[in-house]
């Protein structure tokens, strides 16, 4: 298996959802500094990930990547090296079939070399999407893809850096059956670190409604997905989207819960640089990060659910808990789950810390979020005793 490089769920920024190709080494690093200013940085968001668009339509003479010279002026190398200086880490995408989603050059037939070259220009995080794969000759599509994973994750192996690797196969098998998705998370859980799963959520110049099915598709997807986690290896249930217009502080504090009580990377897509400070808040709350970031490393599981609320449970080292109660419905409601359905130690008192507001209260077995707004997701962490 790959290397265990992400002890963690990754935590960082990626351009994609927000700029999609209208990216460029201004935009990266501008970005960049804005999560150090902001102290996003500090608190865990690092890994600043580069995804498609960034290459010269064509390979150079000796057949290797390019980055856009209007796009990155200075180059990749430079890039890094700009990230480093500034405490972050450099992502970058590719792709395992002939051309990226987009269009450019992708990995097929290139693997040691652009393993080498990612390697060379100090690359930390490789996402390889599957776009453009051609069904090998005598092999299933589930074959050919986990044969060019292989060899790509046997190629970043080989320059010897550590390299974090983020698998999107398993979101190119999402239509095609529970047993499918199981066998290509199995694989890709050996290949790489993530894995991409899966919708992609819906981009900034989306709907607002667009973008918050998205996020009830991806989280009710994800959460089927829990028995194929394990500690540093993660379903990644795609970015947060924080920051991006339309949606309500109840919308993007329910993703940040959600995707936390799941132990999902929590990769922000936004303008950093023009947070508001209520998404600044939701995706900088230390309390809300450590439950995603949990030494235990378990994704929280669905322990009940009707048609307009699910609760979750995840077990964090100490003993302690983290229960979501998400009110997906239109009206307020009254959520409550008992700590033996959540899977809590027994005990005949448990206290509650409310992690968005702060509140903390004491409970005798039932757990109970008082009037949750639509939309709106409660999250506790419980301490038995
Ligand atoms: C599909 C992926 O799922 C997205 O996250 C993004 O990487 C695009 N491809 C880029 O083309």
């Amino acid at each position: 298996t790959y290397p265990n490089l992400a002890p963690r769920p990754p935590m960082g920024w990626n351009d994609w959802s927000y700029y999609m190709c209208r990216i460029d080494e201004k935009t990266v690093l501008d970005n960049a500094r804005a999560l150090v200013r902001t102290g996003l940085a500090d608190k865990g968001y690092r890994t600043v990930t580069v995804d498609d668009c960034w290459m010269s339509k064509a390979r150079g003479s000796r057949g290797e990547l390019v980055a856009d010279p209007q796009k990155f002026p200075h180059g990749m190398a430079y890039l890094g090296r700009q990230l480093h200086r500034m405490g972050l880490k450099f992502g970058i995408y590719e792709d395992v079939g002939t051309l990226t989603c987009e269009k450019y050059p992708g990995s097929l037939g290139h693997f040691p070399q652009d393993a080498r070259q990612f390697a060379q220009w100090k690359v930390d995080y490789v996402k390889a999407d599957g776009c453009n794969v051609p069904v090998a000759a005598g092999h299933t599509k589930e074959e050919t893809y986990r044969d060019l994973y292989r060899q790509m994750s046997q190629a970043l192996r080989d320059t010897g850096r550590p390299i974090t690797f983020s698998v999107s196969a398993p979101a190119y098998f999402q239509y095609d059956g529970d047993s499918v998705w199981h066998r290509v998370i199995g694989w890709s859980a050996e290949v790489g670190n993530l894995w991409r799963e899966g919708r992609d959520v819906a981009l900034q110049q989306h709907s607002p409604a667009a973008k918050w099915s998205s996020i009830l598709y991806n989280f009710r997807y994800n959460a089927k997905l829990a028995d194929l986690q394990k500690p540093g290896r993660w379903n990644d249930p795609d970015f947060l989207l924080a920051g991006d217009t339309g949606l309500t502080r109840e919308e993007i504090q329910s993703q940040m819960s959600l995707w936390a009580v799941m132990a999902a990377p929590l990769i922000s897509s936004t303008d950093i640089a023009r947070l508001s400070p209520q998404a600044r808040e939701v995706l900088g709350n230390k309390k809300v990060i450590a439950v995603d970031q949990d030494a235990l490393g378990v994704q929280g599981r669905v322990v009940q659910q009707d048609g307009g609320s699910t609760v979750l449970a995840k077990p964090l080292k100490n003993r302690d808990g983290a229960i979501a109660l998400f009110n997906s419905g239109d009206t307020a409601r009254t959520l409550s789950v008992t700590a033996a359905a959540a899977g809590l130690p027994d005990a005949g008192s448990y206290r509650l810390h409310d992690l968005v507001t702060g509140r903390r209260t004491h409970s005798d077995g039932t757990i109970v979020a008082p009037d949750v707004p639509p939309h709106s997701t409660v999250l506790y962490r419980v301490t038995p005793g």
